[in-house]
């Protein structure tokens, strides 16, 4: 079987409903929540890619009764720090940083040491940033210089601790959250703005946690060993893959697409203000709350003329997934376009920021890319007719998508290589592409 899809046509003007595959951050969430609780807790519309399905995997090994139907999973466990196991078990995270970085805010807990170790792709990523909180709760964790693999030996006598997290991660704050669920006392979190699915499940779950919301920081105080009761979670669309079919509808000609049930969270739809900055036209409908969880349908309709931006970096954190992509609009929109503060878009699955202008270079879209930022000299009038092929040799799964709606958006003939990496969080994507008139082969 070939490893890389061959696009040679732009796709034809489509007027078309999606649904979208349920939100990865908060199914990886669900699932380290609900082997928290005490008893059996179902969710629905869990996404079924790479990175949950080793999030289940690791589950199971640490001995959580983990059961997966064809709409269904259904959790079981003895509450919290109920993990049994052999001890030097190795937990294999595959791609996914969110995995490996939460599962060691549980582990804090555990006293038999354990592995955990991941895929080319996230052995390349630093882990200094989780090991030192987690240490001062009292684990011991040795790593390879920073990154997997990590060993940690958990604690019976885990102190609270006060951290301050100031990149805008979501996976470090999470991952303290998680180890200050098990920890006697209240754990101190002040942290740069950054997805807060983790803070509103504690608040559903009726746990103890105060937040205080500040312009750039969040101040979030989590009561440690309290119980966790089973519970339901019907998991909306994920945002971040939705990101790929707003934009594609927003480069294509004459094209509409509702996407419906998707989380909108206002900690995840950078993406939206962006874009809506930029001129595209996007609706949201139906909203709706779940759970703490804000839910919307989505409606995108193609736009012939888009403008530059500069972009706000307060905006940054809620589109971190998304850039690659914003950096097409960019590059049809009219003007120069300037996005800064991103160093943190080089610590991805691959470095993006770098990968970004790869992508334009290869598409003859000028840009100056430095450190942490990159400015892009848009082109309206781009119309590629030219060979480009796309090899990221870390299987990056955003950069293949980005490059397939470049492809179908540009022109070109495209080579893009790596196309199992959907599997990573979008394993429907390419048929998805196909369900809108997309040729792909
Ligand atoms: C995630 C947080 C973000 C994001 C990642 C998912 C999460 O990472 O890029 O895809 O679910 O917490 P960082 O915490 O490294 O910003």
């Amino acid at each position: 079987m070939r490893k890389f899809v061959k696009i040679k046509e732009k796709i034809k003007s489509f007027n078309k409903t999606l649904m979208i595959e349920g939100d990865k951050s908060l199914s990886i969430r669900w699932a380290l929540l609900a082997s928290q609780a005490n008893g059996k807790s179902f969710s629905s519309n869990l996404l079924k890619s790479e990175d949950v399905l080793n999030t289940l995997n690791c589950l199971k090994k640490l001995g959580v009764k983990v059961k997966i139907f064809k709409n269904q999973c259904e959790i079981t466990s003895n509450g919290l720090n109920s993990f049994n196991y052999k001890k030097n078990l190795i937990l294999d995270a595959g791609n996914s940083g969110t995995l490996a970085r939460l599962i060691l805010g549980l582990l804090v807990h555990s006293k038999k040491k354990i592995e955990i170790k991941g895929d080319k792709s996230l052995s390349k990523r630093d882990f200094f940033r989780i090991i030192t909180p987690l240490k001062k709760f009292g684990a011991k964790l040795n790593s390879n210089n920073g990154k997997l693999p990590v060993q940690i030996t958990g604690t019976n006598f885990a102190k609270p601790i006060r951290y301050f997290e100031n990149r805008g991660s979501a996976q470090c704050k999470s991952s303290v959250m998680l180890a200050a669920l098990n920890t006697k006392g209240t754990t101190f979190i002040k942290a740069k703005k950054s997805r807060d699915h983790t803070e509103l499940l504690y608040k559903y779950l009726g746990l103890k946690i105060k937040v205080i919301k500040n312009k750039k920081y969040d101040i979030i105080q989590v009561k440690g060993k309290q119980n966790i009761k089973p519970f339901k979670y019907n998991i909306p669309g994920d945002i971040s893959s939705s990101a790929f079919f707003i934009v594609l509808t927003a480069l294509s000609k004459n094209s509409k697409l509702k996407i419906k049930n998707i989380n909108v969270n206002p900690s995840r739809i950078g993406i939206l203000k962006i874009l809506k900055m930029m001129g595209v036209n996007i609706k949201l409908q139906n909203q709706k709350k779940y759970k703490g969880e804000k839910i919307a349908d989505l409606i995108i309709k193609s736009k012939d003329s888009l403008k530059a931006i500069k972009c706000p970096s307060s905006l940054n954190s809620a589109a971190i997934d998304e850039f690659l992509l914003i950096f097409l609009v960019a590059a049809r929109a009219k003007g120069i376009s300037y996005f800064k503060d991103l160093s943190e878009l080089n610590q991805k699955e691959s470095p993006r920021l770098i990968w970004g202008s790869k992508i334009l270079n290869k598409m003859g879209i000028k840009n100056i890319l430095k450190k942490d930022s990159i400015r892009i000299y848009g082109n309206p009038d781009l119309n590629l007719n030219k060979k480009i092929s796309i090899n990221n040799f870390l299987k990056d799964h955003r950069v293949f998508m980005t490059s397939v709606i470049a492809a179908l958006t540009f022109g070109g003939e495209w080579s893009i290589f790596s196309k199992d990496s959907v599997n990573t969080s979008f394993p429907s994507f390419i048929s998805k592409i196909k369900s809108l008139g997309g040729k792909i082969d």
